[in-house]
């Protein structure tokens, strides 16, 4: 693991005992609608084993399990997955890395990534690392932020971003450092077309996205 994922790991490790709570608040209670649409996508079948990726304290699985799913949930911070068991004892966590996962090559007949491929160091090696965990013929589905479509609306977005989102960061998190982290990931982060086309040079075939909320997340989908 290089130094920048270290940093990445240490921020979640400090933020892990009130992520679920910020979250919330800041995203005004959106998020649990999004990881709702991230389930349809993913549209598990019986029998299917899924793997979600950067799964945090699988607040991003659990839908998964209440849907009778199969899912492994891994990520890289040791303060989030143990926040995570204690919070979720129904779950499966497995520590690991998005650039190395534990796993065997074409395990997972489904992989998914909620808020999570956004703060992996290299996201085309995140996308080619996930293809080889995935069967044959596997789905991909992605949930990042993104690019508000409408122009009027991505000025305004941007100065929330930048001046009012770190504002009540400070107020609701243990760590207002990560939530202009937040903002600055966000803006840098490539947009919906730009993110389909690092899907398919990983490997993916048939990407397509539907945006959410105006474009402020997109949902990527994608097979192997
Ligand atoms: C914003 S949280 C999302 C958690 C969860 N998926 C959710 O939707 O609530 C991003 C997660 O990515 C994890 N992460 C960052 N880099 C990672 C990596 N290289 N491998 C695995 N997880 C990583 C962090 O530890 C953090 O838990």
């Amino acid at each position: 693991m290089d130094k920048r994922q270290r940093d990445v790991a240490a921020m979640f490790d400090r933020v892990a005992a009130r992520y679920d709570v910020a979250n919330d608040i800041l995203s005004l209670g959106q998020d649990r609608a999004w990881r709702r649409l991230v389930l349809e996508a993913v549209d598990p079948q019986s029998g299917e084993m899924i793997l979600d990726v950067a799964a945090g304290t699988g607040t991003s699985t659990v839908p998964f399990v209440e849907a009778g799913a199969f899912v492994v949930a891994t990520d890289l911070s040791l303060g989030m997955l143990s926040v995570g068991r204690q919070r979720q004892p129904q779950l499966t966590f497995v520590a690991g890395d998005a650039l190395r996962l534990p796993f065997r090559a074409s395990s997972f007949d489904a992989v998914t990534i909620t808020f999570g491929l956004r703060n992996v160091e290299d996201t085309s090696a995140a996308l080619a690392e996930m293809a080889r965990v995935t069967k044959p013929d596997g789905r991909l589905v992605i949930c990042e932020f993104s690019s508000p479509t409408w122009r009027p609306f991505q000025r305004l977005y941007g100065s929330y971003l930048a001046a009012a989102l770190p504002k009540i960061a400070a107020l609701v998190s243990s760590n207002p450092a990560a939530y202009r982290y937040l903002a600055e990931s966000i803006q840098a982060w490539p947009d919906q077309p730009r993110l389909a086309e690092l899907i398919t040079a990983a490997g993916w075939r048939d990407v397509a996205w539907r945006n959410v909320s105006g474009g402020i997340v997109a949902l990527h989908r994608a097979r192997l």
